[in-house]
């Protein structure tokens, strides 16, 4: 109980697709390479942000994040491609995330929650 198992392979190049996991969105990002060098770029100023992390330490595949779709603040579900980073947008008080879900503006405190995860092969990843 509690466990997922996700098929990666009908999810496209820069979908975010969404899933439930223990009754929460999860959000399953396909990143593009512009994607990915984005959330990069910004590594270099990640020790000044509210919850300091690095792109590889976020997301163990570069092309995947995989985070839970709940913003940090007052639980609103961000919206994707959205907001002033790309990533994430709550519309709810403004918060705005990058593409490794880290927070990056407005009164969330904290980056979008990992959720356990693990990939089992190249093409699934089990939640838990
Ligand atoms: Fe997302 Fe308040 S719940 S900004």
């Amino acid at each position: 109980a509690g466990v997922v198992e996700v098929d990666l392979r009908p999810i496209r190049e820069g979908q975010n697709f969404v899933c439930k996991w223990r009754s929460k969105p999860v959000f399953i990002r396909k990143r593009t390479p512009e994607m990915i060098q984005s959330s990069k770029k910004d590594d270099c100023i990640a020790p000044s942000m509210r919850e300091p992390a690095t792109d590889a330490e976020r997301c163990k595949k570069p092309e995947w994040l995989i985070c839970i779709g709940v913003c940090t603040h007052l639980g609103c579900i961000p919206q994707p491609d959205a907001g002033n980073y790309g990533g994430y947008f709550c519309p709810c008080h403004g918060s705005h995330y990058d593409h490794s879900g880290r927070i990056r503006q407005g009164p969330a405190p904290k980056n979008l929650e990992l959720p356990p995860h693990q990939f089992m092969d190249e093409f699934t990843v089990k939640l838990g």
